[in-house]
């Protein structure tokens, strides 16, 4: 398949298959993609790998934090629907960066992180491994971020969903990059 095809058709998947993920096989697809690239070869990442129980524990730590918020006015029936729904969710990848108090290298620190996020679910769509880049308020949870490893000092650029998948979402149009193309004369 072509980039082109790859960078088109990837979709972001919500809802996973039974199927387990091979931890070998998120390494593996790292070892490619960490050659993003990134200024300074800084290599600004690290990753946090969760499945299983530990991923578990993740998930139930996210709905107490988001029980005030998301789920207010909820009945239970579709508390407990959304909670087994995010409990059915395979492995998490937390993908962490350093954040440099300097704001050009913090920026370019997250543009790097992102480039390499990119490249890692474009490498796992073509190996049908499916993720959602997941962020929210929860990420800046002191509770969350000791539970799932994160150092002070570290930001959370995104939490990596992933896991196999039946059914690819309908892709949502994008804008005709000429519609936001100028050329200076
Ligand atoms: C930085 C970033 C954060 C995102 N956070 C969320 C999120 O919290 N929840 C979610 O459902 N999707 C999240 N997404 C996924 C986007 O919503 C998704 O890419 C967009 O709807 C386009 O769909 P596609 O990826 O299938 O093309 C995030 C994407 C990025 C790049």
């Amino acid at each position: 398949m072509s980039i082109a095809n790859t960078i088109r058709e990837r979709r972001s998947i919500h809802r996973f298959s039974d199927r387990p993920v091979d931890k070998e096989l998120v390494l593996s697809l790292l070892k490619d993609a960490v050659w993003a690239p990134n200024h300074g070869l800084r290599e600004p990442w690290r990753f946090i790998y969760a499945a299983g129980e530990a991923k578990d524990r993740l998930v139930r730590c996210v709905m107490e934090l988001v029980e005030g918020t998301k789920m207010r006015g909820w009945d239970e029936e579709k508390k407990a629907k959304f909670v087994q729904t995010n409990l059915a969710v395979p492995a998490y990848l937390i993908v962490v960066m350093p954040e440099d108090p300097r704001p050009h290298i913090w920026e370019e620190d997250l543009a790097a992180v992102s480039a390499l996020i990119q490249n890692f679910q474009l490498l796992a769509w073509e190996r049908e491994l499916g993720m959602l880049w997941h962020t929210g308020d929860y990420i800046f949870n002191r509770k969350f971020r000791e539970m799932a490893g994160v150092q002070p000092g570290e930001k959370i650029v995104g939490v990596l969903r992933m896991g196999h998948f039946d059914e690819i979402p309908p892709a949502r149009p994008r804008t005709d990059a000429s519609e936001r193309f100028t050329e200076l004369s």
